[in-house]
Order: structure tokens, then sequence, then C-alpha cells
């Protein structure tokens, strides 16, 4: 048996604070596509997400809300499955810091770090951003504040583990230059490399001042640092170093762990500190998005201003929402999200483009032909154009996918749509129809028209799963699998004489009041 080459990938594991919104149903959308995409091409795929409870952050939320840490968490946590679900994320696990399987494996990596001389204690005095969890030097404040978030920080006196990330820097930076598929995109990599030039201290991995975490095993008025202990799910998830490690040897080191960029630094300073110090291989690739703003700003937890994505969901659909947000954001850069981009997306992407191309030709199909389809091979006037567009795009829409281009993969597909569209205003069928000389012409256009429908949807189902279906059903091959493939994208798969029929309109016109 020949194996299949993996692919494993990764979200951030979300902090449950509060519901989440937009931006991160971004970031899982876009690693679903990933993970879809290399199963439909062929890869064995292991796709993480998941929860990070621990923290001060999660604490005082919970305090504030008169709750246990725990009994807020499942709350939150809940209703972030529940999202998951909504938005057809086909995660393989999901991992929640407070389970079992995850603390042994935190706690072990701590205290074999400690018996090898690379965390020691010592006492810290210095400032946090409890918002991003994060410990700043002085010299990196931005006047008094967090330099990432702005927020107010705090002054810390607290006896603590540190890591010797000082040991590992220059092994780090090494590797960054001659890797530079590491982090990407390369803007993301140079503001990395300079941001360690500029000096790095030894980390500071623990905290005794509030007790929600990890508690260090040898002394247990410490807690593991919330960053630690949360990047050790993408191996604790797998099972590094219990009795059943067969998914971590399947699977590390991770093809991609997707972040935004506002955690870059901690998934490419940190995590890879840790797992030179453990002895194990790098993630081979760290991908920091940019990030969905508002008119106002960024969209945050803590400023309320955030976007349901249950509430577009219900309103528009999963495919339509998936679309917009894979389609919207430019690889590496921000995005503005606004309804009205969203709805234009809907009305012109989807239903004007994609749509009414389905539309039209099973219309035309059924008009002429009683919906049964026929093909005598013959190429002439613009089919080639449409056919070799058609078998050049799974190509290009896969290379946009290992270049990480969302985008840039549908912009792809959407050349073929548009290519079809300009097939049927070239080939004019309606005129055909009225000769009964060109009656084979007219069967080879429409079947070129449902053919090219086939190869669009097949390359569509990573980004909107459940559109395929329906196509399957109008072109009559919901039981034939196997031209659902990508495999099957050779031209002149569907059979001659199979039927097709109308259907309801794939995606529905929104009306927009004026
Ligand atoms: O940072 N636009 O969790 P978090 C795009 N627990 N993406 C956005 C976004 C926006 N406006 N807002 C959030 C944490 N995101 C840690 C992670 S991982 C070991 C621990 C996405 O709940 C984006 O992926 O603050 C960002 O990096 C992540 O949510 C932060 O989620
Ligand atoms: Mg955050």
């Amino acid at each position: 048996m020949i194996e299949k080459k993996t692919f494993y990938i990764t979200t951030p594991i979300y902090y449950p604070s509060d519901k989440l919104h937009i931006g991160h149903a971004y970031t899982t959308v876009a690693a679903d596509a990933f993970a879809r995409f290399k199963r439909h091409t062929g890869y064995d795929v292991w796709f993480l997400t998941g929860t990070d409870e621990h923290g001060q952050k999660i604490e005082r939320v919970a305090n504030s809300c008169n709750k246990t840490p725990i009994e807020f968490v499942d709350g939150i946590v809940a209703g972030i499955r529940n999202l998951w679900d909504k938005l057809e994320i086909s995660h393989d696990d999901f991992i929640r810091t407070t389970e079992e399987r995850h603390k042994k494996v935190v706690a072990d990596i701590f205290e074999r770090l400690h018996k090898q001389g690379d965390i020691y204690k010592a006492s810290y005095e210095g400032w946090y951003c409890t918002h991003c969890e994060a410990f700043w030097a002085e010299s990196r404040l931005e006047e008094g504040n967090c330099p990432d978030c702005q927020r107010a920080v705090e002054m810390l006196k607290e006896e603590s583990y540190f890591f010797k990330i000082s040991k590992y820097v220059d092994r780090l930076l090494t590797h960054i230059e001659e890797n530079p598929q590491f982090i990407q995109p390369v803007t993301r990599k140079n503001e990395m490399v300079s941001f360690i030039k500029s000096g790095m201290e030894d980390l500071c991995v623990s905290r005794t001042t509030f007790d929600w975490g990890i508690k260090v095993p040898f002394e247990e008025k410490h807690v593991v640092y919330v960053w630690v202990d949360a990047l050790t799910n993408y191996i604790s998830a797998l099972g590094y170093g219990t009795s059943d490690d067969t998914l971590f040897k399947k699977f590390w080191p991770a093809d991609i762990h997707l972040v935004g960029k506002d955690i870059v630094r901690f998934h490419t300073v940190i995590w890879p500190c840790i797992l030179m110090a453990i002895g194990l291989p790098l993630p081979k690739q760290v991908v920091g998005h940019g990030w969905l703003l508002l008119d106002c700003g960024k969209m945050s937890k803590s400023k309320g201003n955030v976007v349901d994505p249950l509430v577009l969901l219900e309103k528009y659909g999963v495919d339509a929402v998936r679309y917009y947000l894979l389609r919207e954001l430019s690889f590496g850069n921000d995005g503005l999200y606004t309804e009205d981009a969203l709805v234009n997306r809907i009305n012109k992407d989807l239903a004007n483009d994609l749509g009414n191309l389905v539309s039209r030709t099973m219309g035309m199909a059924d008009k002429y032909f009683n919906g049964v389809i026929s093909y005598s091979g013959l190429v002439e006037g613009p089919d080639s154009e449409l056919i070799d567009l058609a078998l050049a795009t799974p190509g290009e829409v896969e290379n946009m996918v290992d270049k990480r281009d969302l985008s840039g993969a549908l912009a792809s597909l959407w050349k073929l749509v548009s290519r079809a569209n300009k097939y049927v205003d070239d080939t004019t069928p309606w005129t055909l129809a009225k000769n009964h000389e060109s009656k084979e012409r007219l069967n080879n256009v429409i079947y070129n028209l449902v053919e090219a429908i086939r190869f669009i949807t097949v390359i569509s189902v990573p980004f909107m799963p459940n559109m395929a279906p329906k196509v399957w059903e109008l072109l009559g091959i919901a039981d034939l699998p196997e031209l659902h493939t990508w495999d099957s994208l050779t031209w002149g798969k569907i059979p001659s004489g199979s039927k097709v029929r109308k259907g309801e309109p794939l995606f529905p016109r929104i009306e927009v009041e004026e």
C-alpha cells in the first residue's frame, strides 16, 4: 500500500473569554479550506482547533460573572463548537487546555526543561498585558502601554521561573533565514527578524499571583505561563509524550500553524525555542494573516464592536459567508468588513456570475433537449479556450493554495466562471437552436457548459462545501461520486445521455434597500 502524504494544520486555540466574532471565524474557515483542499487532493490530513482556557484574563472574566473559571468557559466553549458546526468546519480534533491529556504534557515538558537547566528560578519585575497575556520589557512599551494592543499594562513583581530563550535565539535566527517558507508572508518574517535582533531576554514562564492554570509540578504555587501552556496544544493533541503517540509520529511537524498577525511572535519565537529545547523539529510554516477591520478599527471582544457570525450565517447561509471571508481578505493584508461588501459579493460573484451560469445552462438544456445532454467530442470555435482554461484551473488553484493565497485561489476559479459565461455569449446557443443543422453543435455547446460547471464545482468544494451536493443533483451525477473528485478533472467525463435538470437558484440575490 502506498502511504498518502500527510498534512497537519492548526488554528490558534481561542480564548473562551467571550463569544467569538467574524475575525475568529475567518481564521478557522481559512484553515478549514486548506484542510479540505488537501484532503480533496489526496493528502492524509489532520486539522486541529480548540480553546485556550487558562490564565489571568479568563480568571478575571469568570470572576466578574460570579462563575468559576471552568463553569464560565464550559458555556463559551459549547457556543464555539456550535459555531464551527454551523460554519461546516471539518476539524479532526478540538482540544481544550483544561483537559487532562493536555495538562499532563505541559507539566512534563516544564519539568523536563527545569531538569535540563533551561528553566531556572529568578524574580520578575516588569510589565504585563493581561489582554495579550504578554510580558513586556519597559523599553518595548509604547507611551507606557502594551505595544500590541495599546492597553494599559500592569507592574508585576513576583518570583518566577524563566526559560532560557537567549540560549536558542541564534539557532532560531539561522533557521528563519535558511527557511524562507517558515514565516509567511515575507513581511511578517521581516518583522520577526527585526524583533528578535532588537534583543531577546529570557522569558518569564510562571506566575504566582493567581491560580487558574496548570500547576508547576515541582512547585505548585506557580502556574505555567499561559502561552507556554497554550502553544503546547499543537503536540499534546497528537499524544506527544504519552503511551499513544501514533498521531504525533504521523503528523508532526505541522505543515501550517495558521494564526493572525497579532500572535505570530509567540508562534515564531517562543514556540520554536521550546521545541528546540525539547529536541523536536520545528513546524514547517507559520502563516500570519491580516485582520478584518471595521470602519471603527479592529474588532475585539473587549471593545464590544464585534460582528456575530451566527447572525450572518442565519441571513446569508454558510457558503456565502465562507466565500466572502476567503475571497475578501487578500493574502497577508488587512481587509475591511462591511455587510455591504458581503452582500455585493453574494449578488455579483455568487448570484450573478456563478448562479446565473448554472441556471442559464440548466434552463437551455431543459428547453432544447429536455435535459438530456450529449457530446460528439468535436472541438470548434471558442471551445478550446474554455476547455484549456478548465484544464489549467485545478493546477492554478492548487498553486495559489500552496502559496497560502486563498483569495487568489478563488480569483483563479472565478476566471473559469467568467470564461464559461463568455462562452455562452460567444456561442449564442439561442441562435443555434433556431436551425436544425446546428443541433449537434448546440449539443456540444451545452455539454461543454455542463462539464465546465462540473469542473467549477469540484474545485469549489473546499471553499463552499454545501454547494456541490446541490449541483450534483442538478447535473444528474449525484450517484456518480467518481465524477466529484479532483482526479476526475479531465474533459468529457459526464456520460452522454445524462439528464440534467432545472432547480432552485443556488444563490438567490439579496434585495438591497435603496
Ligand atoms: O490569541 N481579524 O486567542 P484569541 C482576523 N488564545 N482574525 C482575527 C481577528 C480579526 N479582527 N480577531 C481575532 C489568542 N482573530 C490565544 C491563541 S494559540 C496557541 C493561542 C483571530 O481568542 C486571529 O487568528 O485572542 C488571531 O490570531 C486569533 O483570532 C486570536 O484569538
Ligand atoms: Mg486576542
